[in-house]
């Protein structure tokens, strides 16, 4: 069958300024659509279908996602649309123009001014590789033969499937691609309950949520770099409901791996049928495209779970720790980090004094942090150094292959600081290569926390950001651990290097920084990199697919850090999680939460400290230790059991969570109480998931001389345990319990 697509109207013409109406010509031509078959293209995973259909007028409809629906032939009665269904509602991956008038996929504008695609099926193919099957599927536009291939990888055991697209320019002009979003998703529910996380520095990955109405919500980011620490690109949906559920209910939970501007829209249609669209931002990046080019997109990752919040979790979780996160799945060293204890007041003496404690208290690795560089421009405060990283050789003349060995000689191992895609003014590197710097002509460089950002679009200060990391690592035979920080946002946003092409400027800055992160990763693949940006600002998983943790924020305090935790939690791993110990008040901190309690969180990630150990008592010493002995017994299951959360800090007086291993012989329960309240209206009973019911567990409390739960060193049924009857007595306002639990 043949069908027809118009592509001009009197209306148009009549829309068209006079000079441009004499050289155009409008003929009513209209180009002839080759037959397509009516289809279904179904991605599985072991619990969950996406399903799209193909019209006969070629046309790609997103038709079900969710719950995996067992009969493949029930699948094209899932097609409610009108006959002549043409791309408009449930439209795959939409574009401006066409029939469509909601928000786009894709927005291309062409060379003669014009913004209109329709983008019908042409082909797919479906491929396997190390158990992941991808999906390719094959649209073009026919008039201006503009090409899509959106791609589905399913990870069918962890039910994540990660989506994708690539345009090619086959013109010989080039076009802008004014959004390019990575993925369309259309769902159908009653109601939409939304969460997702916004930030700031101290106060990242704050959690919100909203029932979504009929206007657009859109969740973005245009810092540039530090992009999380405005929002985060991830969210989770719960469906038919307005009541957030940890242990019910179907959820959907999406995460881009992206690391700079990113844009997530949720827009329903005239009936309840909500669009998701994620990507790249469209702020200020009109992307050109030259002939022959291929766009290619940043993934979106989605899982779908009919067992709430926690169901989904555990579905990123499996995905992340198996795919998504460098290093994923091995358990990363508990460090002592320099900053706090001593910031940029040491010599080599304070630190060799530094690394002693960290050994005698049982840590792992000793990490020096920032302050260890520039000479001209000595750091000695954060107005001064950034960019000349040479070791400053009046702090530590013995250089840092002496610091190294001295780590090592004490069974630990070592780690360092960089920021390198930052410069100071006040730097040599400043001086030398002013056309490095981001910038707009004639415009004042804004500078925060007395910096500027290099310009990663420009291959040069790739090469910079890349030497850097390669001579750090040469400073001593072994480093085992780089802390690349990150504490600016882009402002005045320019690149002398891109010319006229600024539109290219913060996609090319992102794709920059991946570069560098894969050169590194072929040279150094052991290396362990913790991702900061002033705390938690490039907390997702693009960076993630580089780096094995992050700095999960600058705020240390125990009471914040429960509510930063659990919603970092939510959509990431624990394994990823930087935690630590430090004194408080500090600069960074306000709360003064006990140090059994900031314990007793930070053992719920990958534990570390950041204080100056000499300050702590003989019993604050004496608890340290225990706790940070005690870890070893369980931080496997941290790194790599399934979480459960068992109790909501944003939702009552208690926060409460488990990890339990994948057999299900062993699992740790941490619980806090967090509110002043609950010393007035009784204990909490904790009901403990993911246990086997038909098991015995012997519990055990960890880090205390004097047990908080009359069942301590007894053995319960993991039946009794998820009955409700975990009631530890978290009568005080912060107090915590950590309890240890294997089968018997
Ligand atoms: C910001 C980071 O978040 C801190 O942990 C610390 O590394 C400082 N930068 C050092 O300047």
């Amino acid at each position: 069958m043949k069908r027809i697509l118009p592509v001009a109207c009197a209306l148009l013409c009549a829309l068209v300024p006079s000079q441009a109406r004499k050289t155009q010509k409008f003929t009513h031509e209209t180009v002839q659509l080759p037959a397509v078959e009516r289809q279904i293209i179904s991605v599985q995973t072991e619990n969950t279908s996406l399903v799209l259909l193909v019209h006969e007028n070629g046309a790609l409809q997103t038709v079900h996602y969710g719950t995996r629906l067992p009969n493949p032939e029930e699948y094209l009665a899932l097609d409610t649309s009108s006959e002549d269904y043409n791309g408009d509602k449930g439209a795959t991956y939409p574009a401006t123009g066409g029939r469509y008038v909601g928000e786009p996929a894709l927005h291309v504008k062409y060379a003669d001014g014009s913004h209109n695609t329709e983008l019908y099926y042409t082909g797919h193919e479906v491929s396997t590789k190390d158990g992941v099957v991808t999906t390719t599927i094959r649209l073009r536009d026919y008039v201006t033969g503009l090409r899509v291939r959106l791609l589905y990888e399913a990870y069918e055991k962890q039910d994540v499937i990660a989506s994708h697209a690539e345009i090619l320019n086959p013109g010989e002009k080039t076009v802008e691609l004014v959004q390019a979003a990575s993925s369309s998703l259309y769902v159908d529910a009653d109601e939409y309950l939304l969460t997702h996380f916004w930030g700031a520095w101290a106060a990242d990955m704050q959690l919100e949520r909203e029932v979504l109405g009929h206007d657009m919500k859109v969740i973005e980011s245009r810092r540039g770099t530090q992009a999380t620490q405005g929002n985060n690109p991830s969210f989770l949906l719960s469906l038919n409901t307005r009541e957030f559920s940890e242990t019910t209910g179907e959820v959907i939970a999406g995460a881009l791996a992206w690391s700079g501007n990113f844009r997530i829209s949720f827009e329903k249609d005239n009936g309840h049928r909500l669009n998701i669209v994620s990507g790249i931002s469209p702020h200020a990046s009109a992307y050109p495209l030259a002939p022959q080019g291929i766009f290619e997109t940043p993934r979106m990752l989605y899982t779908w779970s009919d067992q709430g919040a926690g169901g989904a979790s555990r579905n990123l979780h499996r995905w992340a720790r198996k795919y998504g996160v460098y290093g994923g799945g091995t358990v990363n060293p508990t460090l002592l980090n320099s900053w706090e204890g001593a910031y940029f007041n040491f010599t080599t003496e304070t630190l060799l004094r530094m690394m002693d404690d960290a050994a005698g208290m049982g840590l792992e690795m000793f990490v020096l942090d920032d302050g260890w560089f520039g000479n001209d421009y000595p750091r000695n405060s954060d107005n001064a150094g950034l960019g000349d990283w040479e070791v400053n050789v009046k702090k530590l003349p013995e250089g840092i292959d002496y610091l190294a060995q001295y780590a090592h000689g004490k069974g630990l191992k070592f780690g360092i600081w960089i920021e390198p895609e930052m410069v100071n003014p006040d730097s040599n590197l400043a001086h030398e290569h002013p056309e490095w710097v981001v910038q707009s002509p004639g415009r004042e460089i804004y500078q925060g926390r007395n910096q500027w950002v290099l310009d990663l679009s420009n291959p040069a200060v790739q090469d910079f950001v890349f030497g850097i990391f390669d001579r750090t690592m040469q400073l001593a035979p072994h480093i085992d651990y780089i802390k690349w920080d990150c504490n600016r946002v882009v402002q005045s946003f320019g690149s002398p290097y891109l010319g006229a092409e600024q539109d290219r400027f913060y996609v090319d800055y992102t794709q920059g920084l991946y570069k560098v992160m894969r050169r590194i990763r072929e040279k150094y693949p052991h290396v362990i990199v913790q991702c900061c940006s002033s705390g938690g600002g490039r907390v997702d998983y693009g960076a993630l697919a580089y780096c094995n943790e992050v700095w999960t924020s600058d705020n240390t305090d125990g009471l914040s850090r429960v509510f930063m935790q659990y919603a970092t939690n939510l959509i990431y791993p624990a394994c990823i999680m930087g935690s630590h110990v430090s004194a408080v008040p500090n600069h960074q901190t306000g709360n003064v939460t006990p140090l059994k309690f900031r314990f007793d969180l930070a053992c719920s990630g990958r534990l570390g400290m950041e204080l100056q150990p000499r300050n702590l008592t003989p019993a604050e010493r004496a608890l340290a230790e225990r706790c940070i002995g005690s870890y070893y017994q369980y931080r496997d299951l941290v790194f790599s059991g399934d979480v459960y959360r068992l109790a909501d800090p944003y939702d009552g007086s208690y926060y409460g969570l488990m990890y339990v291993s994948e057999d299900r012989s062993r699992a740790v329960v941490f619980t806090y109480c967090i509110r002043f309240e609950s010393r007035s209206v009784g204990g909490k009973a904790f009901r403990l998931q993911g246990l086997d019911p038909e098991r015995t567990y012997r519990v055990t409390e960890q880090n205390v001389d004097r047990s908080c739960w009359w069942g301590n060193e007894k053995a319960f049924s993991g039946k009794f345990l998820a009955s409700g009857s975990f009631n530890p007595v978290l009568s005080q306002m912060y107090s915590s319990a950590v309890f240890y639990l294997e089968a018997e």
